[in-house]
């Protein structure tokens, strides 16, 4: 099975958990994109999603799925997304495709995070993967600058804007032991938006898929 049918696995798993009357938090790139068109096949469970990006908003409409501003809805009972990175006690690094941001606002919204991915995401330690950071751009030296200080490599994410006019810088060269602490000092930068690690609120619950099938890690 190849990484793209098991990512597709783990976000089909995620119907299992979704409910009637349900407003879905929806989550942004491939896997999530897979949850959003297995998602149309149950629609007429559903009240409507509320979406972390544009692009899963123009999906969701295109499938026929009311998209809902998150400032009607009050909190969501689940939010599906998948990640870059996740260790055992469901922590994670978002934001490979820039939608950190929105992604946290409705994660932080919703009383359950479910997460979809293939294996090869679960690590020991994060930071592998470069960790995204949104800036605000009239910031971007002055953040570049303490991200040195933190012990990591800024690197401008070239000719990218997120859906909210900011820039992402990625940080190369982490090896996060303590992303709780690591998270919340990034976000003490003046100019930083928000960063990709999902610590203090880490998932609920990882779906992963994989040669042998789906399995799932729920945080104790
Ligand atoms: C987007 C994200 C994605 O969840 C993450 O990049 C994983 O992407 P994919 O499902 O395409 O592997 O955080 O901002």
């Amino acid at each position: 099975m190849d990484r793209d049918a098991m990512k597709k696995a783990a976000a089909e798993a995620a119907l299992d958990y979704i409910e009637y009357g349900d407003i879905v938090g929806v989550g942004t790139g491939s896997t999530a994109d897979h949850f959003i068109d297995a998602l149309a096949g149950i629609k007429a469970k559903l009240d409507g999603a509320v979406a972390s990006s544009e692009a899963s908003a123009q999906r969701l409409q295109q499938l026929g799925i009311p998209v809902l501003d998150l400032n009607t809805t009050g909190d969501l009972r689940i939010y599906v997304d998948g990640t870059d990175e996740a260790t055992r006690h469901l922590h994670l690094i978002k934001g490979g495709g820039g939608a950190l941001t929105r992604e946290k606002i409705v994660a932080e919204a919703s009383e359950k995070f479910v997460c979809i991915a293939d294996d090869s995401k679960l690590v020991d330690v994060l930071g592998s993967f470069p960790l995204p950071v949104e800036v605000i751009p009239m910031a971007q030296s002055l953040v570049g600058r303490n991200i040195v200080k933190l012990g990591g490599v800024p690197v401008l994410r070239d000719g990218f804007i997120t859906d909210n006019g900011n820039i992402i810088i990625d940080i190369q060269g982490l090896n996060i032991v303590d992303p709780v602490a690591m998270e919340a000092e990034l976000n003490k930068i003046p100019g930083v938006v928000t960063n990709g690690l999902f610590a203090r609120k880490p998932a609920d619950l990882l779906i992963l898929g994989g040669g042998e099938g789906i399995s799932t890690l729920s945080r104790k």
